[in-house]
């Protein structure tokens, strides 16, 4: 496992608990007497070739965040991404953000000065230098297979047509503006943003710990835009796990263990500049679903619209879960068995030209608001925020997500159960050499 260096004391959450009794001082909170075994199984790897969280096994819990820069000079973007890698490698280490016997050193110290002389800004600290070095929720814990992902959004490049940073010129052409498909709902306070980050762990105070000391770093250059945590059943690749709507979600996904698959869906080649070459398009979608309405339709119907059965997760008319999609069979009246308009035919490969992507979907639940419907039995009154925070990559949006989508979107028989409220697309840069910073080459080659 590769380690990072930072040149400082490594303050280890593990080593805090075991050995460093007087830090527990300096920290200021309270642990628990022993300390986890350290287990190989609990880290994934944070430097290579790839960033970690695309192709790693999904974790049972995630936390996403996208950020707005504040104005800011070019410089402050380039030493934020320094100071998150930094903390992001110590972090899916199992270390504290930064060493523990230091404060806490913000990307950019100066901008909390700054607000602080001119008095104006009500999250500038009163003295930075004072703040734990790390808010401590994590101590003791395992570091839970996290995985810290980072994406830049349009906004990074250019922003209400001024090109803050001297970026626009390097813009990807796949990062493009997503269109609006039919049907859209986004709202601005779960859309969009300069700079996203998703935290994903098989614990979700690490996951939200972790997201937690990175929006710290980021005070004065960067502050967050929405968020959304997520979970999903951890089965550890034995099982496909069950989204909200009962049904097993993964199973006709490319297979994340077969490099030659990941190559041709997932990870930027030549055809990319080179800072994206190794990295990936994530597509967010926050995808509210009406579970009062889907949990009022029988059975076969939830499987007509979906195309599969729903316990066994097998196309419909076949038995097992993992037995071939054939979209060209008919009944004995000559009606194909699996709906013309049912969600996996729209979505399956071969009614789009071969397009693929591949999804790494979490199920989120925000409690409930009121809400009326206009549809039998007309209900109004408070329902569920709960969903699927739909997350793809692909190497290349304009033939993914955006191809795969624009018919579904119009015919889908799932859309009478689903609304997009959500999401954005970032532009995932491949990983980091130990030494480096994630994006290190976009910022090097201007
Ligand atoms: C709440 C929203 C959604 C739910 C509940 C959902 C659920 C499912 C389920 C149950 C399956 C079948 C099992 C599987 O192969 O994974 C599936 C397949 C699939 N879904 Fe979705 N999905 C949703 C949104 C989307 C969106 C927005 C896309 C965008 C492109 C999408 C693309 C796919 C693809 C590509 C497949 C595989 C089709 C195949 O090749 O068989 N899904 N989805």
């Amino acid at each position: 496992m590769n380690r990072p260096e930072d040149g400082e004391r490594r303050a280890s959450r593990r080593g805090f608990l075991t050995g460093a009794a007087g830090l527990a001082a300096v920290a200021g909170v309270g642990v628990r007497a022993e300390a986890a075994a350290p287990n190989p199984q609990s880290t994934e790897p944070f430097w290579g070739l790839h960033q970690g969280g695309i192709v790693t096994p999904a974790q049972s819990h995630s936390y996403f965040a996208a950020f707005d820069l504040v104005e800011t000079r070019r410089e402050d973007v380039a030493t934020l991404l320094r100071a998150w890698t930094a903390a992001a490698a110590r972090m899916a280490s199992g270390q504290t953000a930064q060493p523990l016997d230091s404060a806490l050193k913000p990307a950019v110290a100066s901008h909390a000065g700054d607000a602080q002389t001119k008095g104006g800004d009500a999250y500038a600290t009163p003295d930075s230098s004072t703040m734990a070095a790390d808010t401590g929720e994590a101590l003791g814990l395992s570091p839970a297979r996290l995985t810290l992902t980072f994406g830049f959004g349009a906004g990074l490049f250019s922003k209400d047509g001024k090109d803050r940073y001297g970026l626009a010129s390097r813009r990807p052409a796949a990062l493009v503006d997503l269109p609006k498909f039919v049907g859209d709902q986004l709202v601005d306070g779960h859309s969009g943003g300069d700079l996203s980050v998703q935290a994903c762990a098989d614990d979700p105070q690490v996951a939200f710990h972790a997201l937690r000391q990175l929006a710290r770093l980021a005070d004065g250059v960067a502050q967050i835009r929405w968020v959304q945590s997520g979970f999903m059943p951890n089965f550890n690749g034995k099982e496909t796990p069950r989204n909200l709507m009962g049904f097993r979600d993964g199973t006709n996904n490319p297979r994340i263990g077969d490099p030659q698959a990941m190559a041709k869906v997932v990870w930027v080649g030549e055809e990319g500049p080179d800072w994206m070459r190794g990295g990936s398009y994530l597509v967010a979608r926050r995808i509210r679903i009406a579970l009062e309405h889907w949990d009022r339709m029988q059975v076969a119907f939830q499987e007509q619209t979906v195309g599969r059965h729903k316990y066994s997760g097998a196309p419909i008319g076949k038995t097992k879960e993992f037995d071939a999609l054939d979209l060209d069979t008919t009944d004995k009246d000559g009606n194909p068995v699996i709906a013309q308009n049912a969600h996996v035919r729209l979505a399956a490969a071969a009614s789009n030209d071969g397009a693929q992507i591949l999804r790494r979907p979490y199920s989120y639940n925000d409690g409930v608001d009121f809400t009326a419907e206009r549809w039998p039995p007309w209900r109004q009154g408070q329902e569920y925020d709960a969903g699927l925070f739909f997350i793809c990559y692909q190497r290349d949006p304009r033939t993914g997500f955006i191809k795969i989508f624009e018919r579904m979107a119009k015919f889908d028989m799932m859309n009478q159960f689903v609304t997009h409220v959500g999401g954005g697309l970032f532009a995932c840069p491949g990983g980091a050499a130990e030494g480096e910073f994630i994006g290190q080459r976009l910022f090097e080659t201007v």
